[in-house]
């Protein structure tokens, strides 16, 4: 014990998620099962064009159906406060920014209703030319002041281009990724109730605090006037971390119909233009080494897209500026704004398509030096943050990657491609890629603990689970903070109502959540100890700020892991299986082993899914996604997935915070899709530098498949 970090007691056992039960029996209720009285049902109307304005709404015709209680449009919605996140203003203006965007809603008795009105709703639009076709060489592209998360747009050490021209091995290749779709099992949901000058909200939310500060914002509401209620949310992976437009109609419509709860799910299509997406990228990896296997220089450029009407500059490329030693060095990010919906993070932003790119390019260039990927890579080790001069917290790459070639049997490999077969005409091959994420910890928390006379402890803080465990993990930490067995606390999140907390964004949560409630339990324990043995009848209880960490100036603080894939390639057909998955991750202490692993394993087999499946599929003449439902737009499912073994590796680190933990939700996925690809590579010598790695893209001239 480093004496910094909490003894060790809850956390670290992999309890049940004491959710669980209420989850399976149905009694856990998600944002639009509240039950509510006599609710009324909301359905928005869509844009059928990319750019125009809007010339005129007919909408006598569903006004006119029994049981439709209102029709907002532009012409007669509620007025907007703040016109500073453009994504949020719909309904005040004519004009249309995108193919898709709500143009009018309808408010009616049941949903039925609601529906069927908003279908005989007719628009008359003026149609402006539009582009929503995201291209390397797009003439419009522009660097953006910073990425999202506040990083540097580009970044530059020593002197690349020159080292690039002198090295003796180099590698110059572009690799794309997909236009990728949140697609939560709970699509996005509202309740909203406007009654007696107060907003309820209840709302599947990454963070109820931020999403009542952006709501009072774009209608100038105090704070206190809105509540925001979201105790379980059913996926979120990003795409609820803001609000988007979907909160803002359904809030439109309950100013509109006042004393009466508005219910608003989007469909399935629906959500594939209204809950934000991540960016296609276009990446231009260069790398340049000397013959001993040394990396000398290291470029890596993006071009992906934005909105016209908002900006969201996705972080593709900072994954670069850390993971591997060389002394020139140099990344940008370029953005092209497209007549489209505004992107916005999404499962591992930045590291997931950028790992996928330098990763890929990694392998390409172990090959190219003779050398084997996992030795390449741990020859490639910086012994400091390669940008910042300054030491990691703790970086346990080189461990992942030795244990799990370990553990996959990677030893003996043979590296040549496309020469194992296995029966059925199946090309078999093996790749490795590195993960990464950052321990983010965000500010903007607070917490209150209450000893009750009972001796239990009232845990207050509006932190979220979506899905993820923050009910048991949270419970655990408060626990060992307290030193009191998991039974004596009863957890509350998930309510503006609580003390504030920072949303769960960028894997934060638990960093962020259990510093500011291990800082409370602390001040409570030496309030009690100061003044009362044992609470007193009124109980007593204490409150905290999460407290800033001073370390994080020192160190640069980083979750690492290594991902190995074996694949199978059809020779006839070029179809992809991936039988065996492996990950070695080191993210500090684990807080619940149990739901820890399943948030690895989920992550794996999005990387999967990334890698293998998931696509948007954008039809430019109209500017819309058109492969719009799950039966279209493909998600790994059990039977695309083989087995998926995850460990983690005992990591103690005093630094990152009194947990010792650093963020798993994202670090699963980052690496996998590489994983893949370099398999791929292995097993057919087809090097695809374009995802999601489909069929065809073995039999396309000159990288058909080898026989
Ligand atoms: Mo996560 S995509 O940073 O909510």
């Amino acid at each position: 014990m480093d004496g910094k970090t909490l003894p060790v007691r809850a956390i670290g056992t992999p309890l049940d998620r004491f959710d669980g039960p209420a989850k399976v029996t149905g009694t856990a209720r998600y944002a639009f099962e509240h039950p509510v009285d006599r609710p009324v049902y909301l359905f928005g109307v869509q844009a059928t064009v990319a750019v125009g304005r809007i010339t005129a709404v007919h909408t006598e015709v569903a006004l006119a159906k029994p049981g439709v209680l209102a029709v907002l449009t532009h012409e007669n919605a509620p007025r907007v406060a703040s016109f500073d996140d453009p994504e949020l203003v719909i309904l005040q203006t004519p004009e249309v920014a995108y193919r898709g965007q709500f143009v009018a809603g309808v408010v009616a008795e049941t949903s039925e209703i609601a529906r069927l009105a908003a279908s005989m709703i007719r628009v008359d639009y003026e149609a402006g030319p539009h582009d929503v076709q995201l291209r390397a060489d797009h003439p419009d592209r522009y660097a953006p002041e910073v990425t999202n998360g506040g990083f540097a747009t580009d970044s530059v050490r020593g002197d690349p281009e020159a080292a690039l021209a002198d090295a003796a091995v180099r590698l110059d290749a572009t690799y794309t990724t997909a236009w990728y779709q949140h697609a939560q099992l709970e699509p996005h949901s509202t309740i909203a109730e406007w009654a007696d000058d107060r907003l309820t909200l209840h709302v599947g939310s990454q963070g109820v605090h931020r999403l009542r500060d952006s709501l009072a914002t774009l209608f100038g509401l105090d704070l206190e006037r809105i509540r925001a209620v979201s105790p379980h949310v059913g996926g979120a992976f990003g795409g609820k971390l803001h609000a988007h437009p979907d909160v803002v109609l359904a809030v439109l419509a309950a100013f509109a119909v006042p004393g009466r709860p508005v219910k608003l799910a989007l469909t399935r299509q629906q959500m594939f233009s209204q809950v934000g997406y991540r960016t296609p990228t276009v990446q231009r990896v260069r790398l340049g080494a000397g013959r001993d296997g040394r990396l000398v220089a290291i470029s890596h450029e993006v071009v992906q897209q934005t909105a016209r009407h908002k900006e969201f500059a996705e972080q593709t490329v900072t994954p670069t500026r850390v993971m591997y030693a060389a002394p020139n060095r140099s990344t940008t990010h370029r953005m092209v704004r497209l007549d489209v919906p505004v992107p916005t993070i999404m499962r591992a932003p930045g590291k997931a398509p950028g790992m996928y790119a330098l990763e890929s390019a990694m392998d390409e260039m172990a090959i190219a030096c003779g050398q084997d990927p996992v030795e390449f890579r741990i020859a490639n080790e910086p012994p400091l943050d390669p940008e910042l001069d300054r030491p990691f917290s703790t970086r346990n790459l080189v461990a992942c990657l030795r244990d799990g070639a370990r553990r996959f049997g990677w030893a003996g490999r043979d590296p040549t491609p496309g020469v194992r077969r296995a029966a059925g005409g199946w090309l078999v091959g093996t790749g490795v890629a590195a993960s990464m994420y950052p321990v983010y910890q965000l500010p903007g928390s607070s917490a209150t603990i209450r000893a009750e006379p009972d001796g239990r402890y009232v845990v207050s803080i509006g932190a979220a689970d979506l899905g993820t465990g923050t009910w048991t993990s949270l419970t655990q930490i408060a626990a060992d903070a307290l030193a009191v067995p998991v039974d004596r606390i009863v957890l509350r999140i998930g309510d503006t109502d609580l003390p504030a907390a920072m949303s769960a964004g960028g894997s934060s949560g638990m960093t962020s959540w259990g510093s500011t409630v291990v800082e409370a339990a602390r001040r409570l324990r030496a309030r009690m100890a100061a003044e009362h043995a044992d609470p007193p009848a009124h109980g007593i209880e204490a409150s905290a700020d999460m407290p800033a960490n001073p370390e994080r100036e020192r160190f640069s603080m980083y979750a690492f892991g290594a991902q190995f894939a074996e694949v199978r390639v059809h020779e006839a057909t070029g179809e992809v299986r991936v039988p065996r998955m492996l990950g070695v991750f080191a993210a500090g202490r684990i807080i619940n082993p149990k739901t820890g692993r399943s948030q690895l394993l989920g992550g794996m087999t999005m990387g999967l899914s990334m890698a293998l499946h998931e696509q948007c599929v954008l039809d430019p003449r109209f500017g819309h996604v058109v492969n719009q439902d799950l039966a279209e737009y493909h998600i790994a499912t059990n039977a695309d997935v083989g087995c998926v073994e995850v460990h983690t590796l005992v990591e103690e680190d005093p630094y990152v915070n009194p947990m010792g933990s650093k963020g798993i939700g994202e670090l699963g996925i980052v690496g996998t899709a590489a994983a893949i690809a370099n398999a791929v590579h292995h097993a057919t010598g087809v090097r695809v530098r374009d995802l999601p790695i489909t069929p065809d893209r073995f039999f396309s001239g000159a990288t058909a498949i080898r026989g």
